[in-house]
């Protein structure tokens, strides 16, 4: 973080310093993670108000405080009317301050995927932060722009929303030259209502574009007429998954392997081999993505093929763990689930080798059609070369309704056991696990692998 002084952030905040100036180089929201001299900053969350944290923080070291009530203590204070506005104040102002190209990536799925491979590519040409894990909402958007220092050359920045304003404020925070809408999918519909709802959503990632920024388009993306009038004075790269009319950036001759995807790249400046860590067609649209935000700031096409190998394992996301080589195989994709990406799902798993199990937890946060979603999924499986699939939770059982060959699970340990049974019945098998954060489907794919170390007969 750049150096500020109580003073200084007081100004910025519209707050007003109770005690000593002092020079602050730390913010830290979270009292288990304050450093002696850090500035903490108590916020009011929805299950907890941190103000009552103060008293422990100011014990562990910290150094002074932001606060939006009233305290008596001995270290510096800066009063504010809003702690978490205040954050988003400082974040915005530190933004400004550096010469970092900052890119944002907002969408319906693959942002976290984007961001990573995008991260991945910078840091071959300079010193790049980017959004840690999924911090992507009002406090993690500052949080992750608060660690700008003069040294960066990069930020890459994930912008997520549940509702709508969320986007615009994370954006005029962020500032973004470059920005991305990767795609518009049937996700969070409960707090937008519709896939237009998403739509106008996310492009309020617009309104903190610098005015000479460059816009990345997925053409093969929903709702795209609706930004027409957003982007009609910027920078423009579009690019597909196949070449299309006005496509900057497509792919050719994909080849889906056990753990890895490969592809031909066109380019603006010629084609080029990628081999990517991951697994899918959507990934070969989020490494498009990637190298189109990347190549708007000039790196070269060498540097982005290296950057995209060397994307670290995005745990959870279509990870390929081969627990017997090359005939069983686990793909944990526990991270999330909406219509689309269980779609990409189906779509890989098909395309693996032996008995295809797809094992399906809820897709969550779909609104009133939420049935008619799962049953859409079931009838995409009877048109894919899915052998069977289980599921476990309070809808998915629509899914396994409509399949042919599908099991509904009541509780965990019956369907941890049968799956063992089938894992150790079949020579060849690959199992893809699936469904939203609050069905924590990781516990599944923990108890296979487990299983796979201590049963030797497993593997
Ligand atoms: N471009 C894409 N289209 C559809 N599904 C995708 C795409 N990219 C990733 N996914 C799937 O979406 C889920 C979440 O991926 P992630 O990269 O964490 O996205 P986000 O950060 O937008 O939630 C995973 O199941 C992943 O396989
Ligand atoms: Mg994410």
């Amino acid at each position: 973080m750049i150096t500020l002084s109580l003073k200084k952030i007081a100004l910025i905040t519209n707050g007003k310093l109770y005690g000593k100036d002092l020079f602050i180089d730390k913010i830290i929201i979270d009292t288990q993670k304050i450093v002696p001299g850090c500035l903490f900053v108590a916020l009011i969350g929805k299950r907890f108000d941190a103000h009552i944290f103060i008293q422990d923080a100011i014990k562990k070291g910290c150094s002074s405080i932001i606060t939006q009530k009233n305290i008596v203590c001995y270290v510096s204070y800066v009063l504010v009317d809003n702690t978490s506005i205040a954050l988003g104040k400082i974040a915005a102002w530190i933004r400004k301050k550096t010469n970092a190209k900052v890119l944002a990536i907002t969408g319906s799925c693959g942002k976290t995927s984007v961001k990573e491979m995008t991260a991945s590519i910078l840091k071959q040409n300079g010193n790049t932060i980017s959004t840690i894990d999924n911090l992507n909402n009002n406090i993690g958007v500052p949080m992750t722009l608060l660690q700008l220092t003069h040294q960066n050359k990069y930020a890459v920045i994930e912008l997520g929303a549940n509702k709508p304003g969320e986007i615009s404020y994370t954006s005029n925070i962020t500032q973004p030259d470059v920005i991305l809408i990767n795609n518009i999918h049937y996700a969070h519909l409960q707090g937008f209502k519709s896939l237009l709802g998403v739509s106008k959503a996310k492009s309020e990632i617009f309104s903190g574009l610098k005015s000479n920024g460059t816009v990345i388009i997925n053409l093969d993306s929903n709702h795209l007429s609706q930004w027409k009038k957003n982007i009609r004075k910027k920078n423009i790269l579009y690019f597909s998954i196949k070449k299309k009319k006005y496509s900057d950036f497509f792919s050719s001759n994909i080849k889906i392997n056990l753990n890895s995807t490969s592809f031909t790249m066109h380019t603006p400046c010629g084609k080029i081999n990628i081999s990517l860590p991951f697994l899918g067609h959507q990934n070969v649209s989020n490494a498009l993505a990637a190298s189109a935000l990347s190549f708007s700031l000039k790196i070269p096409l060498k540097k982005i093929k290296t950057g995209l190998f060397n994307t670290p394992i995005i745990s959870k996301r279509l990870e390929s763990i081969i627990l017997a080589n090359p005939c069983k195989i686990l793909i944990d994709d526990t991270y999330n689930a909406n219509v689309s990406s269980m779609i990409s799902a189906i779509k890989v798993l098909e395309k693996m080798p032996g008995y295809k199990i797809l094992v399906t937890g809820d897709m969550a946060e779909l609104g009133e059609k939420s049935i008619l979603y799962h049953q859409m999924i079931g009838n995409t499986a009877n048109l894919s070369k899915i052998n069977k699939i289980f599921s476990i939770g309070k809808i998915s059982h629509e899914i396994t309704k409509i399949f042919n060959n599908g099991k509904h699970f009541f509780d965990k340990k019956t369907l941890n056991r049968y799956l063992k049974k089938i894992f150790l019945e079949k020579n060849k098998i690959t199992i893809l696990v699936k469904g939203s954060r609050d069905a924590k489907m990781e516990e599944v794919v923990e108890y296979l692998i487990e299983e796979s170390k201590k049963n030797v007969d497993f593997v």
